[in-house]
């Protein structure tokens, strides 16, 4: 039993970029807790929204689909709001080295807006905004904490950094009362399998489920730590309810630091499908951006939300797996071209 689990009753809260794979895990939980959820999103072409993603809560969920870089769409939907659950994003680094500009529009200008209508609107609010290990680049050493110089190696890293300090800045003001939780990658149900750059474990998965073999960028020893997507909305629903905030940065890993060779082994034997590990030679076109080997050290988070992460990599394995065979039809349409992206995502 989680302490927060009583915090969300009745409370009214808004997700941005709640039809994505994240934020709609997290409108479940907190439709779940009996919170009055908001949910804000654009359904960007690209990103991995899906009205889909909320079936089963969409009955305690509002939906208004909007921009959140648009105030007069937004203002109306945050104006009685009591926490911000700030995920709307777009999350390929692959695609934020081919079109720099798309990214910084979604990732920082949206964000600027989005941050100063808040400000304005809901002073001293609570939010709680999606933050990625991408801003620390290489890392110097394992395991990365908060300390770590940040050296982001993409355009998408530079642009969620600009965001993460924009959080920061209004909160140094007074205007806001931000934590920004820097995720390593996140899997689970809801992942948009059929969107291409939505990274590798999304690739893997929809290989294994459709019998394909999986191809490992070499030499396959990168480390990485996966986090299941119950762990990461328990997360933010700490940093949600903790009444004061001890500090506004949190890394959060899986809490298993696995070679991508034993990350898509394990998800091939899970599957039971024909597929097998392959290994793939390291496209120029991604290494030029790749971090090499990353594992969170997410003692702060324990130590002061008294969070961590609970499942297993293969336990998450199974319940992936299990609920992508039950929503075959919505995730993984007959039709569309396998998907390739960097695995240093
Ligand atoms: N998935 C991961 O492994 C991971 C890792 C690190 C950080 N993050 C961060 O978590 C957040 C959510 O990621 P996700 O995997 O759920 O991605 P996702 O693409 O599934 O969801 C993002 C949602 O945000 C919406 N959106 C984007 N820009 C918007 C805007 N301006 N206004 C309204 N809606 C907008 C999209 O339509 C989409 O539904 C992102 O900010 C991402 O950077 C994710």
């Amino acid at each position: 039993m989680n302490s927060w689990q009583d915090s969300y009753a009745g409370r009214r809260v808004a997700v941005t970029g709640g039809l994505g794979f994240l934020g709609s895990n997290l409108a479940h939980a907190l439709a779940w807790a009996g919170a009055e959820v908001t949910v804000l999103d654009a359904l960007v072409r690209g990103c991995g929204g899906k009205r889909e993603n909320l079936e089963g809560a969409a009955r305690h969920c509002r939906v208004v689909q909007t921009d959140i870089g648009d105030p007069e769409e937004t203002a109306g939907a945050v104006e009685d709001c009591d926490i911000v659950f700030n995920l709307a994003g777009e999350i390929s680094h692959g695609r934020s080295m081919t079109e720099p500009e798309r990214d910084g529009e979604i990732n920082t200008a949206a964000q600027l807006r989005f941050l100063g209508l808040l400000a304005h609107m809901r002073p001293g609010i609570r939010v709680v905004y999606a933050g990625t290990r991408q801003v620390y680049g290489v890392p110097l050493s394992l395991p990365v904490d908060e300390d770590h110089p940040i050296d982001p190696v993409d355009f998408n890293g530079i642009h969620k950094y600009a965001a993460t300090m924009y959080h920061m800045l209004y909160s140094r003001l007074g205007q806001l009362d931000a934590a920004v939780l820097r995720l390593s990658n996140v899997y689970g149900p809801r992942m948009a399998l059929d969107v291409p750059g939505q990274g590798f474990l999304g690739v893997f998965l929809r290989q294994a489920l459709l019998g394909e073999d999986l191809g490992v960028y070499q030499p396959g020893d990168q480390l990485r730590d996966p986090i299941f997507v119950d762990d990461a909305v328990d997360a933010f629903l700490a940093a949600g309810a903790v009444p004061t905030l001890p500090a506004r940065s949190f890394n959060l890993g899986g809490g298993q630091a696995l070679r991508l060779d034993e990350i898509a082994t394990t998800i091939a034997q899970a599957a039971g499908t024909e597929s097998r590990v392959c290994p793939l030679e390291f496209p120029q076109r991604a290494k030029a951006f790749d971090i090499g080997s990353y594992v969170a050290d997410w003692s702060r988070a324990r130590r002061l939300l008294d969070w961590r992460p609970r499942t297993d990599f293969a336990t998450g394995v199974e319940r992936t797996l299990a609920f992508y065979r039950d929503h075959w039809e919505t995730y993984l349409p007959a039709s569309g071209a396998l998907c390739t992206v960097a695995q240093g995502q």
